[in-house]
């Protein structure tokens, strides 16, 4: 990947792909600004290299329309409050305004463009708007981890019209998730959660090939659970994946990769905030409940083996997180995670939610802004966005 420092930015029009596809209320308010922060360090950089920034972005999915909801208008505002730079809105993405707004941007100044999802050619990878993109600057600098996984035109097609190069963001999350995959410090450590096999059976298949031990807790040991000929009561079950479920377990039988799975969890008669929950072993599970966290002595066999890992990685939540009584699993994980010295990796969305939630991001090595980004690098497929800054 080359280096952003080896590039010479001075009075360069730098166009710039960040992922600010971020939460924001109904009224446009935003709700987190983390994943904008995380890109600083390159905006910062290329302006104090006086560089004339163009951040390219998308926000929600409005379809190939514009949409005053989706607008990039009051990111714009918020990164000129953050950063104190005079930030230009435009009022599009390409055309001869947007054209004139660019050239006319001098040395240390930033211009933002409209959502490119305003246009449908963005999400077609449309050669033509991949080009009109890219005549706005001189140099493309793709630092969209979140969105890496997307063969789009803002975060590959135009690498084929301008010199491309990675971020400082790509750049630490690249790295960072290539050694979790690859460290050769052993025990290496999966841990997943989340709701469903299905979502992360590609997960599951890389990382037994990768991982020394791999924990599964969430919905998705349920169905591992029943594999394994437990009864899981009114349980989530993918009942389709039973037999895969069967199969992930012996081949990781093979491969020597160990898979840890509840031995007790928390249940109760149904998901809400009132819900008493009852913890029971595996084994006896009441066929009129349902399985919504780990329990103690799983919080106990995870976290014994967090502590002898040297590379964690952990994808979903534990349990049912959204309501306190269920979230304890995830949160007693969490700590354990903070507390073990390993290289530890969190790989966004919940579990990351979680370790915010408790205050101890400054405990994990590394908290990755992609979603399905970062799943899929996970799984080891090549991601469009990286490839791009690596051809
Ligand atoms: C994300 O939030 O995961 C990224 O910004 C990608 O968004 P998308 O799933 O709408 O492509």
């Amino acid at each position: 990947m080359k280096k952003l420092q080896e590039i010479e930015l001075k009075n360069k029009k730098v166009l710039l792909r960040v992922d600010f596809n971020i939460p924001m209320d109904k009224e446009g308010a935003i709700i987190d600004d983390t994943k904008m922060r995380a890109a600083f360090p390159t905006i910062e950089y290329i302006l104090k290299q006086g560089g004339r920034l163009i951040l390219m972005s998308h926000l929600g999915r409005p379809k190939g329309k514009p949409n005053p909801q989706y607008s990039l208008k009051n990111i714009a505002q918020h990164l000129e409050k953050l950063l104190q730079v005079k930030v230009v809105m435009a009022p599009d993405c390409i055309g001869a305004e947007v054209q004139k707004l660019a050239e006319d941007l001098q040395a240390g100044q930033v211009l933002v463009l409209e959502n490119v999802r305003f246009h449908p050619e963005e999400e077609k990878n449309d050669r033509e708007f991949s080009r009109h993109l890219a005549s706005l600057g001189d140099i493309f600098i793709n630092d969209a981890f979140g969105s890496a996984h997307r063969a789009h035109a803002s975060t590959a097609g135009v690498a084929e019209f301008l010199p491309a190069c990675a971020g400082f963001l790509m750049e630490k999350e690249v790295s960072m998730l290539r050694q979790a995959l690859d460290n050769p410090d052993s025990p290496r450590m999966a841990i997943l959660g989340g709701a469903k096999v299905a979502d992360k059976l590609g997960l599951i298949e890389n990382l037994s090939k990768k991982m020394d031990v791999i924990v599964i807790g969430g919905g998705m040991a349920n169905t591992f659970l029943k594999a394994m000929g437990k009864e899981i009561g009114r349980s989530m079950l993918e009942a389709d994946l039973i037999d895969r479920a069967r199969q992930l377990l012996d081949q990781a039988g093979e491969t020597n990769t160990q898979i840890l799975l509840p031995v007790d969890v928390v249940v109760a008669g149904e998901i809400s905030a009132t819900a008493a929950g009852q913890v029971v072993s595996v084994d006896q599970v009441p066929a009129d409940m349902m399985i919504l966290d780990i329990g103690p002595e799983t919080v106990k066999l995870f976290s014994e083996a967090i502590q002898k890992a040297k590379t964690i990685v952990w994808n979903g939540p534990l349990g049912v997180y959204e309501h306190d009584q269920f979230a304890q699993g995830t949160w007693q994980v969490a700590r354990a995670v903070a507390q073990s010295p390993a290289v530890s990796i969190i790989g966004g969305g919940d579990s990351a939610a979680a370790v915010q939630n408790l205050g101890l991001e400054k405990d994990i090595t590394h908290i990755s802004t992609g979603g399905g980004a970062t799943l899929e690098f996970l799984e080891g497929r090549i991601l469009p966005g990286v490839a791009v800054c690596e051809e």
